[in-house]
């Protein structure tokens, strides 16, 4: 499989785990998350669970630690690894600070789950060499290996309702040119499975390139329920889970925005590929 915007790579890794793939190209431009998935394809995953279980985390010891510049890559993983349990959200875009109350109320320590981080990055000695790490740019490398038929591909690239601005606040790398990313699917000879937010521009552009899609309620990270949309060739296979569900089409009136269902065939995003039910 693979999957050109990797972040912390969680299908891949459980696909992976679950022998549903024999290896996986995992693709992230992104410096500090970069660091990490080198060091474990580097062989460092003992290293940095060790790293982990020794050290003593907090505030002060976190400052002193991220302050050091010139470290190597597992010193920089484990930088990473401080800085998505201790900022905000795990965010580690520019601007983005420590947690204040964090989860009960325990501050800085509430994400640090030492022995539970060790255990995970030893687990990934297991499948660490059926991963080959790129740190490029993921559109490139959709298009290298979108000829191969059995190739699988989980697209989830930096996208936030909002535009830019949002965008800007979870990911230092977030501008992608989404009209190329939905043009190279097509191109994909293999099968893709592509999230973003529920939004109408994307909606728009999946219509245009002739994709399927479904919506699947998720709680976000304040526990609110939103829908993530799910594009792909042919989603029909979604459709035995009851809450999945297509989007309607909206119509944009004057005085107000409504959403107005219409009828079965024209909710499908591509009627060459009908809906099965
Ligand atoms: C929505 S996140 C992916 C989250 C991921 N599914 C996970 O399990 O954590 C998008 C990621 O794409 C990365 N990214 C942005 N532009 C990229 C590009 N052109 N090529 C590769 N990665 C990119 C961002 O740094 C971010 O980590």
């Amino acid at each position: 499989m693979v999957e050109p915007f990797a972040g912390g790579g969680i299908i891949s890794l459980t696909a992976l785990f679950e022998n549903l793939v024999t290896s996986a190209v995992m693709v992230e431009l992104d410096d500090d998350i970069g660091a990490v998935w080198q060091s474990v394809v580097g062989g460092q995953t003992k290293w940095l669970a060790r790293r982990i279980l020794e050290f003593d985390l907090t505030k002060d010891s976190v400052i002193k630690e991220l302050s050091r510049k010139d470290v190597d890559v597992k010193e920089k993983a484990f930088q990473t690894i401080l800085k998505n349990r201790t900022f905000h959200g795990g965010i580690l875009a520019e601007g983005s600070g420590f947690l204040k109350h964090g989860e009960n109320g325990k501050g800085i320590r509430s994400r640090w789950y030492p022995a539970t981080l060790a255990r995970r990055f030893s687990d990934l000695s297991m499948i660490a060499d059926r991963i080959c790490f790129r740190q490029e740019d993921g559109l490139d490398v959709i298009r290298e290996y979108s000829h191969l038929k059995n190739a699988v591909f989980f697209i989830d690239p930096p996208y936030t309702a909002g535009g830019k601005k949002a965008g800007n606040r979870l990911y230092r790398h977030f501008s992608l040119d989404h009209d190329r990313l939905f043009a190279l699917c097509e191109g994909i000879k293999g099968d893709f499975l592509m999230t973003y937010d529920n939004a109408d521009e994307v909606k728009i552009m999946a219509r245009r390139h002739g994709f399927q899609m479904r919506l699947i309620p998720m709680n976000n990270t304040h526990h609110a329920t939103m829908e993530e949309l799910v594009v792909g060739n042919d989603l029909s296979w979604m459709d035995r889970y009851p809450a999945v569900h297509e989007p309607k089409v909206e119509y944009t009136t004057k005085s107000k925005k409504r959403k107005v269902p219409t009828s079965g065939s024209t909710l499908i995003a591509n009627p060459r590929r009908p809906r099965i039910r």
